[in-house]
């Protein structure tokens, strides 16, 4: 049996790469949607029917038993659908991102970051609502991070500035711990310690590694990769290198 990843695009190489160096005997299938990317900016029935028709290639394709929902907004809207309709393992980013915040923060002050269609659901919100009811919540969505990350600014003074442009008022709110609420985000984590270094990270593709674990997934297999995109890709050539292995992909339609 394997696993099978999914994402809007590229972005969620961040959670390949972290799952591949953890299980390196996993077999992974990873699919891409390039061809409809972005999905953070899409309505939700949208990205619900866009998650479902990728949840389907993978299922069908592979023999999966285990779907990683590695896109934070497909799993803020899409994960209960998902889960209703195959009858494998999901795991979305969002509760395992939440948990972690959770476990991390000292004053229960906690920062979401996320693209606008993340933040509007409000997924973190009420994943960390339920785990203390109280908590305080600062939530704002970063639309420029994506491409600065696509473009490879990632070490730039732009990176900064923008970071800074978000994340100044978030933070002074007394915010101790950062969710980075989507897949492009972790690249960022660099810059974003540099600026606020008291401020604990949550990178939700770390929190996933406990997740897999706790459902004991069979990841002793072949160590086979493979990774499919919906359409070319310019921010995959960029990325491929630095999270992929430099592995090349293979194109599909949905
Ligand atoms: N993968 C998306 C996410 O994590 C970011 C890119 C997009 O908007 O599709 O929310």
């Amino acid at each position: 049996m394997a696993i099978g990843i999914f994402d809007s695009g590229v972005g969620g190489l961040t959670v390949y790469k972290t799952i591949s160096e953890h299980f390196p005997k996993a077999d992974i299938h990873y699919l891409g949607d390039t061809a409809r990317v972005p999905y953070g900016s899409r309505s939700q029935e949208t990205v619900i029917k866009y998650s479902l028709q990728c949840a389907q290639f993978l299922v069908e394709n592979f023999d999966i038993d285990t779907i990683i929902v590695a896109c934070n907004t497909a799993s803020s809207y899409a994960i209960d659908h998902i889960r209703e309709k195959f009858g494998v393992n999901v795991i979305g980013v969002v509760e395992p991102g939440a948990k972690s915040a959770f476990m991390l923060s000292a004053n229960r002050k906690i920062g979401i970051i996320g693209t606008r269609a993340t933040i509007r659901s409000q997924s973190y919100v009420k994943a960390l609502q339920a785990l203390s009811p109280g908590i305080s919540i600062q939530q704002t969505a970063c639309p420029l991070f994506v491409p600065i990350v696509e473009e490879m600014l990632i070490e730039t003074e732009i990176a900064e500035n923008v970071v800074k442009h978000y994340l100044d008022e978030l933070i002074n709110k007394g915010v101790d711990t950062l969710i980075l609420g989507c897949t492009h985000y972790p690249l960022l984590k660099g810059v974003i310690s540099k600026i606020y270094p008291h401020v604990s990270i949550v990178d939700s593709s770390e929190a996933i590694i406990a997740c897999i674990e706790e459902l004991s997934v069979d990841t002793l297999q072949n160590g086979i990769r493979e990774i499919y995109l919906t359409d070319e890709s310019p921010a995959f050539e960029t990325l491929k290198n630095v999270l992929a292995g430099g592995l090349a992909s293979k194109k599909v339609t949905l």
